[in-house]
């Protein structure tokens, strides 16, 4: 068992686990479709949902053989012109034929270009100047700096998340020999962790920003540039928005709640139009410990207990470094002090945010923009923008049952003024999905749908660092764990990401999450009223039941196939041209096992929006998941983000040197996390 799971003893029994997953924290009595909906579930003919509901309907039943699901391939795309890939478990990347596929921003390359060089001894200060691990959401902006997606094709500032570490590849050098798990740390006798270790490992988290240029056409190299730097763990940032100075941000660190420092375990991105980059930290509760006790038993605020702050240890046991320096202890979130500005009882409430970093000016300091909100946040995706209009973001909540909402602002954009300030003030939403395909947005604002003082919401700063109770208590709708969302360039619907839900029960079911012991996942999408972003009602649909040949449907109600065959659906991007990338994390613990080992090892596929059409375009080593894709302006060239290859090792194969996946470097090597490169031979558009 993984130690920082501890609280859930069945957790191998969850084949969609994956390292640092929250724990389900959803008590609250809503009700499910099921219990509102279940007269209209059986005859629902809905057209939005049309193919689906049929579909669903004969899951229950008899259910489709393999051979009917085979015959109803199409292959009509006009958007994809490439050859599909087959499923795969070799250890190595695998794109189409006339593709071709390089690497670059590997784990530890140094963002000067030269110094100091990867090692398997790099210290924890050489880390703060390289690469991290574990890749994720990311961004090429064109080097003029004026629009993220038009300008230069050859050369531009990379944007790149490092999610989580895993320390028995990070501390190879001093790990090498122990049978060591996944994302386990080794502690010393005395009960404390060398602070080098965890000073390395916070370094390795957080965001690479590094200039790249094109050396020749498929081959990229960081380029030493004054703009070059990292986020990490430990860098200073501004709480921005309505939570900036609210009683519960207030540390020893940050007396007047001003201030934290770091950001981690991030996740997806989003891209601004004002050209910057917004961070998400997706899993960050079980970075902190808070053992604080009342009769003898964990008593935690609500907004730690909601979120799954730990009541032992923490996930990587930051607070043990023996230096007990300020940076470190600030893990612990026990109350220690007489108020909170004497110890760190607060500081779990400073993480949870999207952050925004500016690529432009190496000076400045990170802003968490909190009024979209805190929770599990997987990324943020802009609807379309309009001059005059008001700016809207959209988030997911990735962790089971857990909800999706959206951010309208107050604010109108105008264009070369909008800036960052204008996520300070606006309305965060919430959504709930009817069992009819329409669904509603849910203001989360003080004394709206419930949110009053006499319900415990004291103002919108506490509904804000309490989103989710937020969320429960105006009745959203539970999900199958919310990842990225992408916006259709053409119709501006917008689609979500819902991984899996292994823990959803019959009784839980709902159109929107419409299996039991969803292992597979699937993609919702939406078009909001009057194709109003800032609208609160929309209509929806299923785009995809992921699955095998069995249990898989698309809208038009074909199933997958040998050619597209996927589960675990996270990574979500639209090119410019309209093509819809997906992208596959099935959990480290379920891969090649069970109901997922038709899918190998896990890939990206293209998808036609207007037809459903879809193609596997990319296959990944062994042991990691696919996470973060874009293309240059000219659709050119392609960055992926190969995550955690080799994750499937086991203990023993750990302390044998025999590492699952030796990517990229090959040989007995340890692997790295790494960007990809794809171009065309004939240098043509990718995936056309
Ligand atoms: Fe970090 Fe939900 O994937
Ligand atoms: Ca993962
Ligand atoms: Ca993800
Ligand atoms: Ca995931």
């Amino acid at each position: 068992m993984k130690d920082y799971e501890h609280d859930y003893p069945d957790h191998t029994e969850t084949p969609g686990f994956e390292h640092g997953d929250e724990a389900p924290c959803n008590s609250s009595a809503n009700p499910t479709f099921y219990e509102v909906a279940e007269t209209r579930y059986a005859s629902r003919r809905d057209v939005m949902i049309g193919g689906l509901a049929a579909f669903i309907g004969g899951m229950i039943g008899a259910g489709m053989t393999g051979r009917a699901a085979m015959a109803t391939t199409t292959s009509t795309s006009a958007l994809m012109g490439f050859t599909p890939v087959p499923v795969s478990t070799e250890d190595t990347v695998t794109v189409p034929e006339g593709y071709r596929v390089t690497t670059v921003l590997k784990w530890g390359d140094p963002i000067s270009g030269h110094m100091p060089e990867f090692s398997l001894d790099n210290t924890g200060e050489d880390q703060a100047h390289q690469i991290g691990q574990h890749h994720d959401g990311q961004h090429f902006f064109p080097i003029e700096g004026e629009d993220p997606y038009h300008g230069s094709s050859a050369d531009g500032i990379h944007c790149l998340n490092h999610e989580y570490v895993d320390p028995r590849f990070l501390h190879a050098a001093a790990y090498a020999g122990n049978a060591l798990r996944d994302g386990e740390v080794m502690v010393d006798a005395d009960g404390t962790r060398p602070d080098d270790h965890v000073l390395k490992e916070m370094n390795a988290h957080g965001v690479s920003v590094v200039r790249i240029a094109e050396q020749e056409f498929g081959s990229w190299a960081i380029v030493p540039d004054p703009r070059n730097r990292r986020i990490t763990a430990l860098t200073p940032m501004e709480i921005g928005g309505p939570v900036r100075g609210y009683h519960k941000l207030r540390t020893k660190y940050s007396p007047d709640g001003t201030m934290t420092r770091g950001t981690f375990n991030n996740c997806a991105h989003g891209v601004t139009p004002w050209n910057t980059y917004l961070t998400c930290e997706e899993n960050w509760a079980g970075y902190f410990a808070n053992k604080t006790q009342y009769d003898q038993k964990p008593d935690l605020p609500r907004e730690h207990a909601r979120y799954g702050v730990r009541i032992d240890r923490s996930r990587y046991g930051w607070e043990l470094a023996a230096s007990g320096a300020d940076e470190y202890v600030r893990f612990d979130a026990t109350e220690k002090g007489a108020d909170a500005t004497e110890d760190y009882r607060n500081e779990p409430n400073g993480f949870g945010w999207v952050v925004e970093i500016n690529p432009w000016d190496p000076e400045s300091v990170p802003v968490k923009r909190t009024h979209l909100g805190r929770f599990a946040h997987e990324g943020v995706v802009f609807g379309k923008v309009e001059p005059g209009r008001p700016v809207v973001a959209y988030a997911g909540d990735d962790a089971r049952f857990e909800y999706i909402y959206k951010f309208v602002s107050d604010g109108l954009y105008v264009p070369g003024e909008t800036d960052g300030s204008i996520l300070d003030s606006g309305t965060l939403y919430v959504a709930r999905f009817n069992a009819d395909g329409s669904g509603e947005w849910l203001a989360l604002a003080p004394g709206r749908n419930g949110l009053t003082p006499q319900n415990g919401f004291e103002n919108l700063a506490d509904i804000l660092v309490n989103t989710r109770l937020a969320a429960d208590t105006a009745g959203a709708t539970k999900m199958d764990r919310p990842e990225w969302g992408a916006v259709d360039p053409h119709t501006g619907e917008v689609y979500f990401t819902l991984t899996n839900n292994t823990r959803r029960t019959e009784a839980q079911v709902d159109p929107a999450n419409p299996r039991a012991q969803n292992q597979f996942g699937q993609i919702i999408r939406w078009r909001e009223m009057r194709d109003d972003p800032a609208a609160t009602s929309f209509s929806w649909d299923l785009f995809v039941i992921a699955g095998d040949l069995a249990t898989s449907r698309t809208f038009t109600g074909a199933a997958l196939n040998e050619d597209n065959i996927f589960a675990c659906p996270d990574g979500l991007w639209f090119d410019a041209g309209g093509r819809l990338w997906i992208q596959t994390d099935i959990g480290e613990s379920a891969q090649y096992r069970g109901d997922v080992e038709p899918m190998g090892s896990n890939a990206m596929l293209c998808a036609d929006p207007s037809t459903a059409e879809i193609r596997r375009f990319l296959t990944g080593p062994v042991g990691q998941e696919i996470t973060g894709v874009v293309t240059t302006p000219d659709q050119a060239t392609m960055f992926v983000g190969v995550q955690h290859p080799g994750a499937t090792t086991s203990p023993e194969d750990y302390a044998a040197g025999n590492f699952s996946s030796n990517w990229p470097d090959g040989g007995s090597s340890v692997p790295r996390s790494s960007n990809l490169v794809i171009v065309r031979e004939d240098q043509g558009i990718i995936g056309a």
